[in-house]
Parts: structure tokens; C-alpha cells; sequence
């Protein structure tokens, strides 16, 4: 079984186009930076079904709403204690 940390980052039309195109490379950077690109599943997927409420990014089972890239980084940052 895959214990890997997943992280989802929504890739559909909507988030997509209001941030994630940009935030989906910024995560992989940062995961590889910081030597955690082997310890998560980092994945796109295509729409959560909250557009309103997107860009939206889901580490482990959590789902984060509004989340600009530099919130993605803030979040990656607690979540990982860095
Ligand atoms: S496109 Fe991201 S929640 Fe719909």
C-alpha cells in the first residue's frame, strides 16, 4: 500500500485557470527543494466539484480553498513544519 502523503491539486478548467496553472509547478518545485518529492503522491485531478470556492488544493484529506500559490507554499510549509 501507498503510505506516501498525497497531494491533489485541481486542474480543472476553473482552478486551472484562476492560479493552478502556475501553482502546480511551484508545488514540485518546492517538494523537490525541500526533499519531498519521493515521500508524497503529488497529483493533478480534474474538478473537486467546489469551483466557487477554488483555486483548491487537498493535502492528505484536507481540501483548501482560495489557495494562490503563495498560500500553497504557506500550507506546504505547516503542514510540513518548515
Ligand atoms: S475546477 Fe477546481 S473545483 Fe472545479
Amino acid at each position: 500500500m501507498d503510505q506516501r502523503i498525497e497531494i491533489v491539486i485541481c486542474l480543472g478548467s476553473s482552478c486551472f485557470s484562476r492560479g493552478n496553472k502556475a501553482t502546480v509547478r511551484l508545488i514540485d518545485d518546492w517538494l523537490k527543494q525541500h526533499g519531498l518529492r519521493e515521500k508524497v503522491n503529488y497529483r493533478g485531478n480534474h474538478c473537486f466539484s467546489s469551483c466557487d470556492k477554488g483555486p483548491v488544493l487537498k493535502i492528505a484529506d484536507t481540501e483548501h480553498y482560495h489557495v494562490s500559490a503563495e498560500k500553497a507554499i504557506d500550507i506546504l510549509r505547516e503542514y510540513f513544519r518548515l
